[in-house]
């Protein structure tokens, strides 16, 4: 067996044990091109009649993370298929030791439990997180967890698809041992032990396990993984128990069609046999694999991946950022500061008035102390995270602040004062970012001695807990700013978006296109909770009513007041004193049973309807889906067009992790791919001329990918069918913008 250092498997036999070590770049997914090499490796191996036992190794950052979702577009994976690998390494001659490293996610963890035994570097995590990509375990991993774990710590493995620790792993039966390296010559003396059976029994850890009681028996007696089932004769005795197990996890599942068929493998698996488990196993994997569900998600894990690339900003540009400033202790400042302070980063919050501050700070010991309460983090985390928050009435504390994030009041004016005065306090090298979720970045710039320093950094509430961070590119934005503001959004665990400078930027730009339609249709015949069922069942955790409410229709009522808008139900609501759900009254009533219709909501949408002229009418579910979500993909073109967005999964990406589009769609552009351009812009066009709202004829470059999507395989790409594409590509750059489509 030679071994070249491309080979995506090398073979070395040491005192008897044959060390497989994957090595196929960047994560060892399991491609066909790695699959094949394993099954020769192993193939081989089998054949030698001096190898006592199999160390199977992968990299120090990845041992495997499953299977190579790129493959999953093409249809079933070619052989040998990871479950045929499964089986060689469960039936293999002599026992197969699993070393983990790094992560061992998906199939790369269903190879390791079909395995003899596993054991696992402290710093390795494992999981099984196909439910993120509205998949279910493929090659055996629902029939083969509950076996090693249980069925309880399955179900919460299977459905919440998140990772645990190696030492999780050792308590719940995963794992048969942590060792420091269990690659080299630690691991390969314990698979020896392992082998032989002649482990030290006083050391239960190093080749032999111990099964309660006292028991310690030489592991290689154990029944492979599939014919374990102790962990598994209560729920087997208990018909139906997995899916009571399962209930609550299935009810806030993000893909109840993934979920249920998860639970359904399991089931199988648990309450009949292994057998007939992997049976319904492959036919509900396949089943969610060819699922436009699962397609959806695959593709937000491409555009998740694209936007951490954006265009024109050098990661090397970044500045660390050990030190950083809040200007403003209110809801949003004081998320943000608990963000910074989460990642270890010491913050300072600076407001005008001591009363400001204190009231700041005591909501976040609120929030630090409800997290404790809920188990997301312990006391002493939390009392961590509190130190790091310091607080001052003067902007001489952001001396030696590395970045500045301010998070005022949203008025043009304010915030202008606010980077005048902080130009004068910090460092000539200090990056200045604004939290504004509207306002001209190149204005409050344009105020300062170096615009070039000044970037949006627009996080969402609550800005602890939401991971979308909005990064807006301004006009005189530099590399290093924009690099420096991008790097720390990631630092701090937010999915950051590059955009450009427009009023709302990317999501409240489109939210705006959706409010002004979600009102209208109420005044053409529509009623609140109609209008959120409608979202609700496409899939949103609730509709632009119930989120008004919840968020308090007097912030908008004030905007608009401002800006001379109107909105004649919302303002019609707050003239009233009906701020939602702080006032008890909103578009709908709330008591102690939470919320309900109100019919006195509905009489006066028709008195407004009438004062209006606006004649009442049924409105089917199909059309107010339409009007809720066309117009924003509409939107979104002319964001692509005047390049404010990078590409069309960045806008994805966006409407996902920052307004709860529900994942399984996919986002707003790739939605529109599935229902087909041209009949987004003939519905436009219909309803353009309908409601004699011009605005919602298509603009150019939805119409041109419309007129492409009917002619040519071109259309879809507009949009991006992977996510990259971008409608400054599509029409051949900037200066084409109003040009040919390409
Ligand atoms: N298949 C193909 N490519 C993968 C991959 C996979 N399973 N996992 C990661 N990659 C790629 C990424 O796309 C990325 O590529 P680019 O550099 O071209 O952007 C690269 O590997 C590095 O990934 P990340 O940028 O995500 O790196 P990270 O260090 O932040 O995270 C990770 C690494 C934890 C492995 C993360 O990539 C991840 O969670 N991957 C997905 C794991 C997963 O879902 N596995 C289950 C697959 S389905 C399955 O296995 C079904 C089955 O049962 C048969």
């Amino acid at each position: 067996m030679s071994n070249s250092s491309t080979d995506p498997v090398s073979v070395e036999i040491i005192d008897g044990v044959a060390r497989l070590t994957m090595n196929h770049p960047p994560v060892n997914a399991l491609s066909l091109r790695l699959r094949k090499a394993l099954a020769d490796a192993l193939s081989a191996v089998a054949a030698d009649p001096g190898i006592t036992a199999v160390l199977l190794a992968g990299q120090p950052k990845a041992f495997s993370a499953g299977a190579d979702i790129s493959e999953f577009g093409a249809g079933a994976g070619s052989p040998p298929d990871l479950p045929t690998l499964v089986a060689m390494v469960e039936d293999f001659p002599v026992p197969v030791i699993a070393a983990l490293t790094g992560v061992a996610l998906g199939g790369g963890l269903e190879l390791a439990m079909a395995a003899a035994a596993r054991i696992a570097a402290p710093d390795a995590r494992l999981g099984l997180p196909e439910i993120s990509l509205g998949l279910l375990p493929g090659a055996g991993g629902t029939g083969r967890l509950p076996r090693l774990v249980g069925p309880e710590r399955a179900v919460e493995m299977i459905l919440g698809g998140q990772q645990i620790s190696a030492d999780q792993g050792l308590r719940d039966g995963l794992l048969d041992a942590v060792l420091a390296d269990p690659t080299s010559e630690e691991g390969l003396l314990w698979a020896t032990g392992f082998a032989q059976g002649d482990g030290d029994p006083s050391q239960p850890s190093v080749g032999v396990a111990s099964h309660g009681e006292g028991t310690i028996e030489p592991l290689h007696r154990r029944p492979p993984t599939r014919q374990r089932e102790d962990k598994i004769a209560a729920a087997r005795a208990n018909p139906g128990s997995i899916a009571t197990l399962a209930a609550a996890r299935l009810a806030k599942a993000k893909d109840p069609f993934a979920a249920r068929a998860a639970i359904d493998a399991i089931t199988a698996g648990v309450e009949l046999s292994f057998e007939e488990g992997a049976r319904v196993e492959r036919e509900k994997f396949e089943e969610r694999r060819a699922s436009a569900e699962s397609g959806a998600q695959r593709h937000l894990f491409a555009a998740e991946r694209a936007a951490r690339k954006p265009k024109n900003l050098d990661p090397r540009a970044a500045k660390h950022v050990a030190r950083a400033g809040v200007v403003g202790a209110g809801t949003m400042g004081g998320g943000i500061a608990m963000a910074l302070a989460a990642a270890g980063i010491p913050v300072t919050i600076v407001e005008a008035e001591q009363q400001a501050l204190d009231r700041g700070l005591a909501r976040v010991r609120e929030n630090l102390t409800r997290s404790v309460e809920h188990g997301s983090r312990s006391e002493s985390d939390a009392q961590n995270q509190l130190a790091l928050i310091g607080t001052s009435l003067d902007y001489a504390a952001f001396a030696d602040a590395d970045l500045v994030i301010e998070a005022a009041f949203e008025d043009l004016q304010v915030k202008r004062d606010i980077f005048a005065t902080l130009d004068r306090h910090v460092r000539p090298d200090a990056v200045l970012a604004s939290n504004t979720s509207y306002l001209d970045i190149d204005q409050i710039a344009a105020g300062t001695a170096h615009p070039g320093r000044v970037l949006g950094l627009h996080f969402f509430s609550p800005a602890n807990v939401m991971p979308l961070v909005e990064v807006v590119r301004g006009a005189k934005t530099d590399a290093q700013t924009l690099a420096t503001g991008f790097a720390l959004a990631r630092l701090i665990g937010k999915t950051p978006v590059v955009v450009g400078v427009c009023h709302g930027f990317v999501g409240n730009r489109m939210l705006e296109v959706r409010s002004q339609q979600a009102e209208r249709l109420l005044l053409e015949g529509a009623l609140p909770g109609q209008v959120d069922k409608v979202l609700t069942d496409f899939g949103f955790r609730m509709g632009p009513f119930a989120m008004g409410d919840m968020a308090g229709l007097d912030i908008g009522w004030r905007n608009r007041k401002a800006q001379g808008v109107k909105a004649p139900v919302s303002d019609a609501l707050c003239e009233a004193g009906r701020f939602g759900q702080k006032t008890g009254a909103g578009y709908y009533a709330y008591d102690g049973r939470g919320r309900r219709d109100d019919a006195a909501v509905a009489e006066l949408i028709a008195g407004i309807s009438a004062s209006l002229g606006v004649p009442r009418r049924d409105i089917s579910a199909e059309e107010i889906l339409e009007r809720l979500t066309f117009p924003m993909i509409n939107e979104g073109a002319r964001i692509l067009a005047e390049g404010i967005a990078d590409r069309s999964g960045d806008i994805d990406v966006i409407w996902v992790k920052g307004y709860n589009w529900p994942a399984y769609r996919g986002g707003p552009m790739w939605y529109a791919d599935q229902v087909g351009l041209p009949r987004v812009a003939a519905r436009l066009r219909h309803y353009a001329e309908q409601t004699e709202d011009e605005s919602l004829r298509p603009a150019g470059l939805l119409a041109r990918g419309a007129d492409d999507d009917g002619a040519s395989t071109a259309g879809g790409l507009i949009f991006g069918a992977a996510g990259q594409g971008s409608g400054q590509e599509a029409l051949g750059g900037p200066a084409a913008a109003n040009g040919p489509a390409a």
